[in-house]
């Protein structure tokens, strides 16, 4: 065994140790001072005796496809209002829904832990340059969301912002850098999620990224559980019952809104849900399905062709309802009192492609060739009282940047923003000039400190001439 000189560290090397992933002393004799105390930090930050569960049962906790004898069933959807009643419905929520923000109940998390390699941005997502024409960042667009509510009911909305020990530094710095966006500094918490070694598919071995370095993965946005539980002091303090939970890549989202938080409210639901309907059976994209009696994400890999292309009498899929990551949950069901069991959460296994230390060389090309585990939040779901699934309109709340190019990508988001705007300056009477794809003639951009819905907006251009035979860029 290496030596090391405090307790602390002595038992942490046992651990390793007594895990045999003695490996990752393999270079210990060539390390200074300074590499050897990152090295043993990076070994303090792992949870052991959960690492090693997931090793030892080499394979992901989650159901592998649909549970055996039983027929998946798509789970109860509020739809999108279409009758009278269902308007009444959306109204009555829409009322409980502002009646919690304006008590001050609300509290938004976001997760922006994640490594984003598919956009290849360096940097955390969310200081992408998204916006058209102001190139304001997701992370700014976010804050404006939240500041508009916040002006609107006076009332704090804190935020809770997941990030991970690879970019947690660079988001605070950005947020302090920027002003925090005009939100009182003291309503944002950072907190990163907690990390998991990535290890080799043979024999479960921790890879290493240099001699000093362990390569580490942040554990899934189901992180989110621990770290929603590591709040609840916050939570306690500002009286948080309900927390909107969002990605950081989809600029389209609804924050807060108050037709969701109601609707989860009235239910007495533990974890609510919103939903697209999806319209292509390849698309991948995770359905709301009752498995077995109990409602869970089935996701794309998992449900059969034959499931996947069922079809309803109207001629819509059966199985339709896609997970967009858009959740209320509650703070009583996440993160109760100490008297409570805590959740553990199931982990899923994702292989990848990955540069790694192997005898003094980097090696590894476009093979996968290392095991990461990840949680998931919706696995949240099973376990959840009264859970509410709720539609949404995909062209009004859904544009998520994934990828660098192609779809899910900077451009398509762009053009979904700029569709929706240009559908609320005409609703709100501004003619917008489009060419024959109807897609707008000129760049728009409205900040969400302007409007962020149609009829904030019809109300600010009722006040304001626009002149739309050009850019139009409101804020
Ligand atoms: P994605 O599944 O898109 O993963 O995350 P990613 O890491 O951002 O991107 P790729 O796969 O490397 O390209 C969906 C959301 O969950 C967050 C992300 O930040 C994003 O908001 N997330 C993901 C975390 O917060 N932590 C994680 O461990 C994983």
């Amino acid at each position: 065994m290496i030596r090391v000189d405090n307790p602390r560290d002595e038992a942490n090397v046992a651990q390793v140790y007594e895990a045999n992933q003695e490996q990752v002393f393999q270079y210990w004799n060539d390390l200074d001072a300074v590499e050897r105390r990152s090295l043993l930090d990076q070994i303090a930050s792992i949870d052991f005796p959960e690492f090693r569960r997931l090793v030892e049962s080499k394979r992901a906790d989650s159901p592998a496809g649909e549970t055996p004898g039983t027929r998946l069933a798509p789970a109860a959807m509020i739809p999108l209002p279409r009758t009278a009643e269902e308007r009444e419905a959306r109204d009555r929520a829409h009322a409980a829904g502002m009646e919690a923000l304006n008590a001050g109940e609300v509290g938004v998390f976001l997760v922006a832990g994640g490594q984003g390699t598919r956009l290849g941005f360096e940097g955390p997502k969310g200081c992408f340059p998204l916006l058209p024409i102001s190139g304001a960042t997701l992370f700014q667009h976010f804050a404006e969301k939240i500041r508009a509510l916040r002006d609107r009911t006076g009332r704090p909305l804190p935020w809770f912002i997941m990030t991970s020990q690879g970019n947690d530094a660079t988001t605070r710095e950005f947020f302090r850098a920027n002003g925090h966006f005009g939100l009182p500094a003291a309503e944002i918490h950072f907190q990163p999620q907690a990390m998991l070694p990535v290890v080799d598919p043979e024999h479960g071995r921790i890879l290493m990224t240099s001699p000093s370095s362990l390569m580490l993965s942040p554990n899934g946005h189901g992180g989110a559980v621990r770290v929603m539980q590591e709040q609840r002091a916050h939570f306690e303090r500002y009286g948080t019952r309900h927390l909107f939970y969002h990605q950081v890549d989809n600029p389209l989202v609804a924050m807060a809104d108050p037709v969701f938080l109601g609707h989860h409210i009235l239910n007495d639901s533990g974890f609510s849900s919103k939903a697209v309907a999806k319209t292509d059976p390849a698309e991948k994209v995770g359905l709301f399905c009752v498995d077995g009696g109990t409602t869970r994400v089935v996701e794309y890999s998992e449900i059969s062709d034959e499931d996947a292309n069922l079809r309803d009498p109207d001629g819509g899929l059966t199985h339709r309802a896609g997970n967009i990551a858009v959740h209320v949950i509650a703070t009583d069901f996440v993160a109760p009192d100490d008297s409570a069991e805590p959740f553990v959460m199931p982990y899923h296994i994702a292989r990848k492609a990955v540069r790694h230390l192997r005898d003094g060389e980097l090696v590894g090309g476009s093979e996968p060739n290392s095991v990461r585990y990840e949680s998931f939040i919706f696995d949240l779901l099973p376990r959840s009282r009264n859970p509410v699934v709720l539609e949404a309109d995909r062209a009004l709340e859904f544009a998520p940047v994934k990828n660098a190019e192609g779809s899910d990508s900077p451009s398509t988001s762009r053009a979904a923003m700029a569709a929706l705007w240009a559908e609320w300056l005409d609703r709100g009477g501004v003619t917008v000039p489009r060419d024959d794809e109807k897609r707008p003639l000129h760049p728009i951009e409205i900040s969400p400190l302007v409007a962020d819905d149609a009829e904030t907006l019809a109300a600010h251009l009722a006040e304001t001439d626009i002149d739309a035979s050009g850019m139009i860029h409101l804020r």
